[in-house]
């Protein structure tokens, strides 16, 4: 049974540790990322864990020669498409940069895809693309809307998607949606590692707990929460990886009922994946507030912090409906804030330069 996965953006944060998962569940990987925001370093410690060299090409997504190059190399069962710029604030004043490299290049992708007969994919999508929820839990037939480039190239690629499958019904097409990952291998490591001065919380705060930064700074407090402070669905990034290999397994399943079904199964319609939303998430919102107090109490450090005004484009609260995951699926997230700060914590505390120091 083929179980070759082209990984792109494997080189990342959630690639990463997707890499570790699928290794463990038997699938055989090949990473394709530009490094554009990792490291071989990455690379490196992947192959550690795993106890065997990863397999990795280091090309663009936009580069469809490279890419028909890894598909003549390799015969893929499908992909797993984790590359991608995500960098909201960055999106707003270089928008054709994310255009091209999350739409043109998830278009290039695709077209390679179908070149060599590969139709099975699943795609990093985000919760963004809900917007301000209409109501919560988020489920996936929610509304979706989005004001910023980064969620709308996550949108555009979806409503692609959703054109292909109807289009071919031979194209198997799972976007994940992911909620606020986090979190960190329990070994320490590898983690998320941010560029420059983190945008998204749990860096944040693991840098002020670290001493990198002096204080966090709290976007609002006068949000109609539990406390005034946005509150957000946390899932750990192990999880999370568990997600992409339930979601590959299902998408086997369902490949192999097809393949090897009676004639009366294999020509029923259920049996083809089609477009398949599913969301990752805890189902369970968690406050700024709460979440630094979690981490403070698991680092033992005291965490400085002061309110400023809300950040434009955020929205009070945010968590999902987890129930089609687990029906479809067969899978949950299973740990703890409390596991997300300290798994954090040591990734932070034995990498505080993150991939560029030594360990
Ligand atoms: P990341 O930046 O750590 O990983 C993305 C990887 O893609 C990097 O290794 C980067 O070098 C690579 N890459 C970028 N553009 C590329 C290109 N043109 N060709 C080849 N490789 C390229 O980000 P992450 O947090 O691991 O996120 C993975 C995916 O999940 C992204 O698509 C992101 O938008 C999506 N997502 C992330 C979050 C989050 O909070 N981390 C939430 C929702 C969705
Ligand atoms: C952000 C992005 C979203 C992206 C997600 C995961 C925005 C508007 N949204 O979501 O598109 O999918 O990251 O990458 O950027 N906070 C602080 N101080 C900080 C940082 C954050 O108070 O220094 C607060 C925010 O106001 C929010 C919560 O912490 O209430 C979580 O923020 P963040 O980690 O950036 O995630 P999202 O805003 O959910």
């Amino acid at each position: 049974m083929n179980k070759k996965i082209l990984v792109t953006g494997g080189a990342g944060y959630i690639g990463t540790h997707t890499c570790i998962a699928l290794h463990a569940a038997g699938y055989d990987i090949v990473v394709y990322d530009n490094l554009s925001n990792s490291s071989r370093e990455a690379i490196n410690r992947v192959s550690i864990l795993i106890g065997q060299p990863i397999d990795f090409i280091e090309g663009d997504i936009r580069d469809a020669e490279s890419l028909r190059q890894a598909f003549v190399d390799h015969r893929f069962f499908g992909v797993i498409h984790f590359a991608g710029l995500k960098a909201v604030g960055e999106s707003v004043t270089k928008p054709l940069l994310y255009y091209n490299n999350n739409v043109s290049g998830t278009i290039t992708l695709l077209e390679v895809m179908r070149q060599y007969n590969v139709k099975n994919l699943i795609f990093s999508s985000s919760a963004t693309v809900y917007g301000d929820p209409k109501f919560l839990p988020i489920d996936e037939s929610s509304s979706r809307s989005c004001t910023n480039p980064y969620g709308q190239s996550k949108l555009t690629v979806e409503h692609i998607l959703e054109d292909l499958a109807v289009s071919d019904e031979s194209w198997n097409l799972i976007p994940l949606r992911y909620f606020n990952p986090v979190g960190a291998h329990p070994s320490g490591q590898i983690g998320e590692d941010p560029n420059d001065i983190p945008n998204n919380l749990m860096p944040y705060i693991s840098q002020v707990a670290v001493g990198k930064l002096p204080k966090l700074s709290i976007f609002g407090n006068d949000y109609p929460t539990i406390d005034g402070t946005g509150v957000r669905d946390f899932i750990h990034v192990t999880d999370l990886a568990q997600g992409h290999v339930a979601a590959l397994d299902y998408l086997k399943q369902q490949t192999s009922i097809e393949e090897h079904g009676s004639d009366e199964k294999s020509s029923d319609k259920k049996n083809s994946i089609g477009f398949l939303p599913i969301n990752l998430g805890t189902g369970k919102g968690t406050s700024v507030l709460e979440l630094v107090a979690a981490f403070s109490k698991v680092s033992e450090q005291n965490i400085p912090y002061h309110f400023v005004s809300r950040r434009a484009g955020d929205i009070a609260s945010c968590y999902a409906s987890a129930d089609k995951a687990k029906d479809m699926l067969k899978w949950r997230a299973k740990l703890s804030i409390t596991d997300m700060c300290q798994d954090t914590w040591r990734w932070q505390s034995m990498n505080p330069n993150g991939y560029d120091g030594s360990i």
